[in-house]
């Protein structure tokens, strides 16, 4: 099987402490995010686990109002941003989905040839 090479997003730099960007990647045009907690980048599925609406309450707009845990904007889940746990909500224990991404010379890339295994 042939090495998963994946797309460019964005500069890893470009991602701010607290915040997040919103992608959708693949023929299908997946939706995923990837919000960055300190040094750690974290990419999911913008799926929320109760009735798989897509979290953010606007554009690029993933994070509570304190940029603690990832919200969800139609009934408000919390979701901690390390794991995708959801901590307070309708869908408590639930998870989001986890999407493979990379770091390479800075550069966020997200393996889209994996994009079906999530549709
Ligand atoms: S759809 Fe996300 S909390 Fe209900």
């Amino acid at each position: 099987m042939p090495e998963a090479q994946g797309t460019a997003l964005c500069r890893a730099d470009e991602i701010a402490d607290g915040a997040a960007r919103g992608f959708a990647i693949g023929p299908r045009r997946l939706r995923i995010f990837v919000a960055r907690r300190g040094g750690a980048l974290y990419a999911y599925v913008n799926r929320c686990p109760h009735v798989g609406t897509p979290l953010d309450w606007a554009p690029d707009e993933f994070f509570d109002r304190e940029r603690r845990h990832l919200v969800c904007a139609t009934h408000g889940a919390l979701f901690r941003v390390e794991d995708g746990e959801c901590i307070a909500g309708p869908c408590q224990g639930d998870r989001l989905e986890p999407f493979p991404i990379a770091v390479r010379d800075g550069v966020v890339v997200a393996f889209d040839e994996l994009a079906a295994d999530f549709e």
